[in-house]
């Protein structure tokens, strides 16, 4: 899908349910200068990388007070290990952008987008192209060990994670983890500084996929609201910014985000 660094326009059928929805989204691009995205888990939903408060949202199969929590993780690394032999290593390594990822790196490329903010670890906007995303709660494509800090990818981890349980560095013998942020650390300060300068000088931010629920993140729409930014909530369930917004959107986002950006508006 990309070359040279040219986002290719996806293939798509446009959607005549959301056409008016887009137009209204495609109006806001079109008056915006500085545009943040901010990503939760549901623009990648229709990847197939479950949701974790949707519907079949992750958290329904595995406990989330144990694989997301660094307690937990220091007291037994081996449930850690255990989910992402047996569920996230193949989400993530199977997962290909969605229409959404791609728009976003479109917006990028045209010079419309400055920033997206996500709380997604999965790395797909990259996948899609985009370059200025600062991820908050990190990336399970990168690994390292507790003891050294060695660093390792999502490759060397599964072929590790085959014959080892927990997964150990080959160099210190330190248990290995993923370079995500799990409950109970802090946000990367860097990454939530710059998130917060992002947010506080963007003149329109469009939320996708996110429940809003999960802070210190969940403040920064609120904080591109309370600094004068236009804001569009595109999400299939309610969030508790919703009556904050300029524009709320509760149909799948790949379709819709693909007619705002791609369709040219009569
Ligand atoms: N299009 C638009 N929205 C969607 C789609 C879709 N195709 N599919 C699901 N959604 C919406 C759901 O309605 C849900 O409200 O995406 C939202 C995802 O919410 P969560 O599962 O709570 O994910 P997120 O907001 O990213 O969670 C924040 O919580 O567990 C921690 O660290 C984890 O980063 C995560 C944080």
């Amino acid at each position: 899908m990309q070359q040279n660094n040219k986002i290719q326009r996806p293939q798509f059928t446009p959607d005549k349910n959301v056409s008016g929805e887009a137009k209204k989204l495609r109006r806001m691009i079109d008056e915006a200068q500085r545009i943040v995205a901010f990503t939760g888990a549901g623009i990648s939903a229709e990847s197939g990388i479950p949701t974790y408060r949707g519907a079949g949202g992750m958290w329904s199969k595995y406990d989330p007070e144990k694989f997301a929590s660094i307690d937990y993780f220091r007291k037994d690394p081996t449930y850690y290990w255990r989910f992402f032999k047996e569920c996230r290593h193949d989400l993530i390594a199977k997962a290909e952008p969605t229409l959404s990822h791609y728009a976003l790196a479109e917006l990028e490329n045209r010079g419309k987008l400055n920033t997206i903010v996500t709380q997604n670890i999965d790395g797909l906007h990259y996948l899609a192209g985009s370059e200025r995303v600062l991820e908050l709660h990190g990336n399970t494509n990168r690994f390292y060990c507790l003891g050294c800090s060695k660093q390792f990818n999502l490759n060397q981890a599964w072929e590790m994670v085959q014959t080892q349980m927990p997964v150990i560095c080959d160099d210190c013998g330190g248990i290995i983890r993923a370079d995500v942020v799990m409950f109970g650390e802090m946000l990367p300060e860097r990454t939530i500084t710059e998130a917060e300068q992002e947010t506080n000088s963007c003149d329109l931010m469009i939320v996708i996929g996110s429940s809003l629920v999960v802070y210190p993140a969940a403040s920064l729409p609120y904080q591109a609201k309370s600094a004068g930014a236009k804001l569009a909530i595109i999400n299939l369930d309610p969030t508790p910014l919703d009556s904050l917004a300029d524009l709320v959107i509760r149909h799948p986002a790949a379709n819709l985000m693909a007619q705002a950006v791609w369709l040219e508006q009569e």
